[in-house]
């Protein structure tokens, strides 16, 4: 089931983040996180886990990030987070939803195009090159 983050789950929560990402947020950065909006799949375990901001007073949210345990993907457990906060985010009355998507990670834009989210435009950042779509879905 989807579920709202607690404090308990961090640890499994930064296992996750540490497998899915080359450069993961630190344990600190993620306690912070866990107290905005954040949304944990949990089957008896965390097996993934969604990131976001809630901006009430402009009705705007912005996705950070999702990700799945290597062991538990291609189960639609992404799929169920995405859902779960598209559900929340429209019960608190948020309009516009955006995201950025690392441009590498293709099956996430397949994710996100299937919940009717839109690729807007492309960033490119300097320091480092990497490129990021901003995908956006009014709700
Ligand atoms: C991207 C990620 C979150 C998907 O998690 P998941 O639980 O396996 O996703 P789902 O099972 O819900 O699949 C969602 C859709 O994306 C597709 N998909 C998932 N991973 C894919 C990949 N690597 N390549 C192509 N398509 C992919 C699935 O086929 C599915 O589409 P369908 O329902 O039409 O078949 C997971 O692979 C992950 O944690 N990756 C590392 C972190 C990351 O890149 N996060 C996204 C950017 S923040």
């Amino acid at each position: 089931m989807v579920r709202s983050a607690e404090m308990k789950d961090l640890e499994r929560v930064a296992e996750i983040e540490r497998l899915s990402f080359p450069n993961p947020w630190t344990p600190y950065y993620l306690e912070n996180a866990l107290k905005d909006f954040f949304l944990v799949y949990d089957d008896g375990e965390v097996q993934g886990y969604l990131a976001a901001t809630c901006r009430d007073q402009d009705e705007k949210a912005t996705i950070l990030k999702v990700a799945v345990h290597p062991e538990a993907r291609g189960r639609g457990i992404a799929s169920k987070l995405v859902r779960g906060a598209l559900d929340a985010f429209e019960r608190r009355g948020i309009k516009h939803v955006e995201l950025d998507v690392k441009i590498i990670s293709a099956g996430a834009v397949h994710l996100y195009e299937k919940f009717g989210f839109r690729i807007q435009r492309m960033v490119t950042i300097d320091v480092d090159d990497t490129s990021f779509l901003v995908m956006k879905k009014e709700i």
